[in-house]
């Protein structure tokens, strides 16, 4: 089958990021579409060739206009952000009779309901993945994973530029302004930084999920919207004093007179997961009335995570012009014909580090004796701690971590271990995972 060819608009933090997606995990990407996704034409003007992958089998302009009329190209995918000229291209695509991907929660947020409209009536696909909490599918999630339930409320930390700011200032004392340049300079801030600071951006992206989740219009304009410049240190440390995190929160809830709309700095009790979201990272809690609350993290902006959501687009776009549309989405979620035989590994062949307890003679040489075992089987030990023995007790309890190794060493280890005069009964192990990406 010929190639889904792609037309991208922007080679900016996220257009690059989509490029570099697309080409380093290509073989992975066409295993789960049925096809060869290709980006054959892109217009960009200032961008970066030595950090973007694959750039030299792409057409490349400086005329959006131009890759947006290109008829070999399939779906567009437009990375400028903003409304204008982004509105005219995107409704040009669609004019055009192609397939529109894009992150542009502005241009969603403002003119969605013009954009998906026009979509309707030319029967193309019009996919916003990466347009709310950048890396999260909360859309997929919200759409379908939860269509069964009425949904009640939606909150959530949807500016990544601002949960960055705010953990900063917390934790680390810095300054608002030097915070912001970082964000900037690592690519999560808006064109116009105003836009994360001042709400606006959160407001964009809680008008989509508003409309998702209670089927309304999109209607940015009745959204309600206060930034995080005037958040004094103090009340932050009043908030923390009372036990509560201060967290700017995009809240949308169905009442009965009507749904609530709003971007604001608001007090969370410190224990919630979502208190405890922090720099760069989003979350979003949804309370369906089936399903209860649910809690949906990940990192809101970036290039990388944000291309991850562009390229799923893509991909859900390419299968349904590739596949059967009864089976769109592969059972297992891979081309049953492109399934891999990679083995499973059995446990002995997994590495990860571990925690020992044993019961040892509290006598000299014994703690020496287990690290030596350890050493030998190339167990390093990262802590250790000997509890006072119990009155009239001649064993104590040694505990120790150690650093990640392949189970079967352990194992070895362990039964050396217990095979020593000094160490009574079993040892007890529990595998240790950092969990930190
Ligand atoms: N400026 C946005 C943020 C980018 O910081 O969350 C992702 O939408």
């Amino acid at each position: 089958m010929n190639p889904v060819k792609v037309g991208l608009l922007g080679l900016g933090t996220v257009g690059g990021g989509t490029m570099n997606v697309l080409y380093r995990n290509a073989r992975e990407i066409s295993r789960r579409a049925g096809r060869e996704i290709r980006v054959s034409h892109a217009a960009a003007r200032d961008y970066d060739a030595a950090g973007i992958d694959g750039l030299d089998s792409v057409t490349l302009s400086d005329d959006a206009f131009a890759v947006v009329g290109d008829p070999e190209v399939d779906i567009i995918v437009e990375l400028i952000g903003g409304y204008s000229p982004a509105r005219e291209l995107v409704l040009e695509a669609i004019a055009n009779g192609k397939h529109v991907v894009t992150a542009n929660k502005a241009l969603i947020a403002l003119h969605g309901n013009e954009i998906f409209a026009a979509a309707r009536a030319k029967g193309v696909i019009v996919a916003f993945e990466a347009a709310v909490a950048g890396g999260i599918p909360i859309i997929k999630a919200v759409r379908e994973g939860l269509a069964a339930n009425n949904i009640e409320w939606v909150a959530g930390i949807i500016n990544g530029t601002g949960n960055f700011i705010l953990s900063e200032m917390r934790d680390k004392g810095r300054d608002f302004a030097d915070v912001l340049k970082e964000a900037q300079a690592l690519g999560y801030a808006e064109a116009d930084p105003t836009f994360d600071v001042e709400g606006v951006d959160a407001a964009h992206k809680l008008t989509i999920l508003a409309s998702l989740a209670f089927g309304i219009p999109l209607q940015f304009d009745k959204t309600y919207t206060e930034g995080i410049a005037a958040i004094d240190p103090q009340d932050v440390r009043n908030a923390e004093d009372f036990g509560y995190r201060i967290k700017h929160l995009g809240i949308t809830r169905k009442t009965d007179a009507g749904v609530e709309l709003r971007v604001h700095p608001t007090l969370i009790p410190e224990r919630r997961l979502i208190a405890n979201v922090d720099g760069v990272m989003n979350a979003v809690l949804v309370k369906g009335d089936a399903v209860g609350p649910t809690l949906y993290y990940g990192a809101g902006a970036g290039s990388l995570p944000t291309a991850s959501a562009v390229a799923a687009d893509v991909i859900d776009v390419a299968r349904s012009l590739s596949t059967d549309p009864g089976n769109r989405v592969p059972h297992l979620a891979f081309q049953a014909d492109a399934l891999s035989d990679i083995p499973v590994l059995p446990i002995d062949a997994v590495e990860t580090a571990y925690y020992l307890r044993m019961q040892a003679e509290d006598k000299p040489g014994v703690v020496a004796a287990v690290a030596g075992i350890l050493s030998e089987a190339g167990i390093s030990i990262e802590a250790i701690k000997q509890q006072e023995p119990a009155e009239g007790q001649t064993q104590v309890a040694l505990v120790m971590l150690t650093h990640r190794v392949v189970e079967r060493h352990m194992n070895d280890a362990i039964a050396k271990i217990e095979a020593l005069d000094t160490i009574a009964g079993s040892v007890t192990r529990l595998r240790v995972e950092l969990l930190d990406g």
